[in-house]
């Protein structure tokens, strides 16, 4: 006996435009909502204790404590300039070339991980 096939022609349907057009119109939504969750998402599961161990490591309290005194807290977004989470790491990727401290990728967002979590916020 042989099994009638659902599709009309052959193992696949052919789609014809009107179709892939549809097809498209989630996997376009889909790819937006996941670049969105990336961008928030950058420091989900940095390594939080990395990140605290190689400011201490780095000194960077310290030498911000000289510029603005206090507990060098206060150089962090005193004026709102960084306003997103790329922004952030992008700042402290920047430190790490101009202070020539050599911090990998996944030590730059442990850093500025850290300081999210304590100073900035951003979700
Ligand atoms: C040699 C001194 C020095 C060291 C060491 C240093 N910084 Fe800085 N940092 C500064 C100064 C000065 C500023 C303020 C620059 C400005 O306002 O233009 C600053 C600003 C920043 C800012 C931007 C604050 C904002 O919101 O505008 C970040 C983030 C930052 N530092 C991170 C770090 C991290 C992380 C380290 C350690 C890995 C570090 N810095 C080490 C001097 C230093």
């Amino acid at each position: 006996m042989q099994m009638r096939s659902p599709w009309p022609t052959g193992c696949w349907p052919v789609p014809n435009k009107r179709v892939l057009r549809w097809l498209a119109l989630p996997w376009v939504l889909g790819m937006a909502a996941g670049l969105a969750w990336a961008q928030a998402g950058i420091f989900a599961g940095a390594d939080l204790a990395l990140g605290r161990q190689l400011m201490d490591q780095h000194r960077c309290e310290a030498c911000h404590a000289r510029h603005v005194g206090g507990d060098g807290t206060d150089v962090y977004n005193p004026a709102g300039r960084l306003k997103t989470a790329g922004l952030l790491r992008g700042m402290v990727e920047a430190c790490n070339t101009q202070l020539n401290l050599g911090l990998f990728p996944e030590e730059v967002t442990a850093v500025a991980a850290v300081l999210n979590r304590d100073h900035y916020r951003f979700k």
